[in-house]
């Protein structure tokens, strides 16, 4: 009998790589973050992988994203909850960079994928600085073996200098603390990239 595959079925889906990541290191009880909620597809996810009991706090400035995030999750019969708590998802109308604010306790994971929100004609996109600040600070919170798992875009304004900005902060990162991992799809024009941190 073949054991399961290690690979997602399409290589370069970057949010499957993400999600394989992190749901390896969650379970039922655990706190979870989305620092980028969007459409709620890595919320939903981190939802089921911590769900009934655990917790997920979502992030998003924009009205459009969180309704529409919200709608996912309704379908979806989740528990929402105006704060954070346990048993629920709460989304956050707020700049990713205050978490520290809304977290009870230190999360085992945390995803931020940044850019725009797909399907959006908004041209609210993440940025250098608050994106940097975000990470340094879910980085900090992280639970020791916790996981975060960053998906960085080349397309929108600004993008060019996020990326290197959160590159940059990846590559800050003590090796004597911290596991790092970096894919790339290297025959893409303006390829996506996703950089992974585990605390030891
Ligand atoms: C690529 S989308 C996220 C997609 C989402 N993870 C999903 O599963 O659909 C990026 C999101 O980041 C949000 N965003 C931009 N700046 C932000 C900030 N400072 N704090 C929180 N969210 C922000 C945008 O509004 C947008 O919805």
């Amino acid at each position: 009998m073949s054991s399961p595959s290690l690979f997602p079925p399409s290589l370069q889906r970057l949010g499957s790589w993400a999600h394989r990541f992190l749901g390896e290191a969650l379970g039922d009880g655990d706190l979870a973050v989305d620092l980028t909620a969007g459409n709620g597809h890595d919320t939903l996810f981190l939802w089921q992988q911590v769900a009934p009991s655990g917790e997920v706090v979502a992030f998003d400035l924009q009205e459009e994203a969180l309704v529409s995030c919200q709608r996912r999750l309704t379908e979806a019969a989740v528990p929402l909850s105006p704060t954070p708590a346990a048993g629920s998802v709460s989304l956050v109308a707020e700049s990713h960079e205050n978490l520290e604010g809304y977290l009870t306790r230190p999360p085992r994971a945390v995803i931020a994928n940044l850019g725009y929100l797909p399907g959006s004609h908004s041209s609210l996109a993440t940025e250098a600085s608050t994106s940097v600040a975000a990470l340094t600070s879910a980085l900090d919170l992280l639970a020791g073996g916790g996981r975060l798992a960053v998906t960085v875009y080349s397309l929108h304004p600004g993008a060019a200098q996020e990326a290197a900005a959160v590159t940059a902060l990846f590559s800050s990162l003590s090796p004597n603390e911290w596991e790092t991992l970096q894919l790339q799809l290297p025959n893409r024009k303006t390829p996506p990239s996703l950089l992974m941190a585990r605390k030891r």
